[in-house]
């Protein structure tokens, strides 16, 4: 392993990038403090979440009906997994 340390943080955000889910919580966060022009790069050493996953986040909240200029409220509705295949959404 290489021993500096943010190359060793790099590498562990990478690991965790694909191979972890994020809490629930730990995006409706994320998206609180990008709501609140928080730095990216803050966002990344608070949630561990990199800036792409966040982006991702982001627009899938958007999509569910999240208004931030509205309210920074953050409902399950717009964090939860996205829904399994298989089971048809009544339209
Ligand atoms: C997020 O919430 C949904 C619905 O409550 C739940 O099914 C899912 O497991 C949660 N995701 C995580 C990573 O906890």
């Amino acid at each position: 392993m290489p021993r500096n340390p943010s190359i060793t943080f790099t590498l562990h955000l990478i690991l965790v990038h694909h191979c972890a889910m994020y809490d629930n919580a730990t995006r409706a966060q994320a998206l609180t403090l990008k709501a609140m022009n928080v730095p990216s790069d803050q966002i990344t050493a608070i949630t561990g979440m990199l800036e792409r996953t966040i982006r991702d986040v982001w627009k899938r909240a958007i999509d569910r009906g999240w208004n931030p200029q509205q309210s920074l409220k953050v409902l399950d509705i717009y964090v939860q997994d996205a829904p399994r295949s298989g089971r048809p959404t009544v339209q």
